[in-house]
């Protein structure tokens, strides 16, 4: 019996992990420099809170969520994306009070739809969610997070993409008039659109079916919609995204995939990886926090793929993260120099020192090539005359220089020769 992964999903591999590591430690470090706290949450919720909050329009709830029932015959979902478990940690901590609202994460999601390169089934998403400001101000700040994370990596072919998708006021006249130039073309609409149209009508905008694409080429965009206040809050975020330097271009096409989002939508394009080209994508939710229990709080947010981003830095050839390798390989000459080095070996690993040893290899030869092998930057020879002196033979594994160095000084002098 042979066992293979589940289609949609991938290992990450050790070779890999460094990049993955890489990644994590810039974004990381960068969510720091702006104030952003870490926050975990489970994999899976109540499958009603991201019906509730995500929507009923929204593919990602409708068509792709991993659903379950446990033995108490209550509904759960693996967790399709990160927003909507974020803001019940909020409401439920009464994280409010406590002054924690800019918040980042990083973790799988699930969706179940038709794997292809840059869509899985379990992918990781990294993002940040910034709750209790309506303040266009930071709009353009949590953008420019993004772009200067991304940038930051030497990506190149990035395009930033804006829109407002207006507040409940504004977009109902917008529906209406979507529907007005919809209605002529009805039959003509994929089946999927059809429905779109009663319930969500602006989700017809990014269908990728040919012919519903064309007929929504020429549809009304929602900018001309706006009222007032969405208009001015679109016009203050573009201004600051402007004064901080962050490029851009507007598409009022952009309508989000998930249902609760208001005011500034934006996303990440990457050209040349396919058709899977958001690398990420977020905007405004100022109804969520109301919608799943807690007082009227506005918010905006963003997630990316960090599938999609490895994709598009390989395309660009930029390396992240090699393997830290081996400092020091150790090679005991028979039993009784490996018994005696034996006790210092976890100490010196203590020390953070990075150790190769291999009892399986006896010779020196093989001893020896086990260390090139591991790439280590140097080898600790012990033979009979060095365990007489308590010692070892510190071969440089580059320049192939020796030098005899006392046990108890052998941390000390590789920590100088590593750098430590
Ligand atoms: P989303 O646009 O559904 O937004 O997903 C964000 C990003 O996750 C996408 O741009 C893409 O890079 C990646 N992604 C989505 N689905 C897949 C998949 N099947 N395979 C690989 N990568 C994928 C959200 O999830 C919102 N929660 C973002 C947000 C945060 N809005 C406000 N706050």
């Amino acid at each position: 019996m042979s066992y293979s992964i589940p289609r949609g999903t991938y290992d990450i591999l050790p070779k890999d992990s460094y990049r993955w590591q890489a990644l994590k430690a810039k974004f990381t470090e960068l969510a720091k420099a702006f104030g952003y706290e870490e926050i975990t949450t489970p994999i899976f919720e109540v499958s009603d809170l991201f019906e509730r909050s995500s929507g009923e329009s929204s593919d990602v709830v409708q068509k792709e969520m991993y659903r379950f029932t446990d033995k108490k015959g209550r509904s759960f979902a693996l967790r399709p994306e990160g927003t909507a478990p974020v803001v019940r940690a909020y409401v439920e901590h009464n994280m409010a009070s406590s002054g924690n609202n800019k918040l980042w994460y990083w973790g799988p999601m699930f969706r179940y739809d038709r794997p292809q390169a840059g869509r899985y089934r379990q992918f990781y998403q990294y993002g940040l969610e910034f709750i209790g400001s309506d303040n266009p101000y930071w709009d353009a700040e949590l953008i420019s997070f993004l772009w200067l994370f991304l940038s930051g990596l030497g990506l190149k072919h990035l395009r930033l993409e804006l829109n407002s998708v207006g507040c409940p006021n504004c977009s109902q006249d917008y529906d209406n008039a979507l529907r007005a130039y919809f209605q002529p073309h009805l039959e003509s609409l994929c089946p999927d659109c059809q429905k779109r149209y009663e319930t969500k009508p602006r989700r017809l905008l990014d269908c990728k079916v040919t012919t519903c694409k064309q007929i929504a080429g020429s549809a009304p965009s929602q900018l001309d919609y706006l009222d007032e206040p969405c208009r001015d809050h679109f016009a203050a975020a573009k201004s600051y995204l402007d004064k901080l330097s962050i490029p851009y271009t507007i598409n009022p096409k952009i309508v989000r995939g998930l249902d609760y989002y208001t005011n500034t939508a934006f996303e990440i394009v990457y050209e040349g990886i396919g058709a899977q080209n958001s690398l990420a994508g977020g905007g405004r939710y100022n109804g969520l926090i109301e919608q799943i229990g807690g007082k009227p709080t506005p918010a905006i947010g963003f997630a990316g793929g960090i599938e999609r981003l490895l994709i598009a830095l390989e395309n660009e050839g930029i390396s992240l993260g090699e393997s830290p390798g081996t400092d020091l390989y150790l090679i005991p000459m028979g039993e009784q120099a490996r018994d005696f080095i034996l006790p210092w070996i976890n100490r010196w690993r203590m020390e953070g020192i990075t150790i190769g040893f291999d009892p399986d290899k006896s010779s020196f030869k093989s001893q020896l090539k086990a260390a090139n092998n591991s790439q280590a930057r140097f080898a600790a020879i012990i033979g009979e005359d060095e365990l007489a002196q308590e010692s070892v033979m510190l071969k440089d594994m580059q320049s192939g220089e020796q030098s005899l160095i006392k046990l108890s000084e052998l941390v000390s002098t590789l920590k100088t020769k590593l750098n430590h």
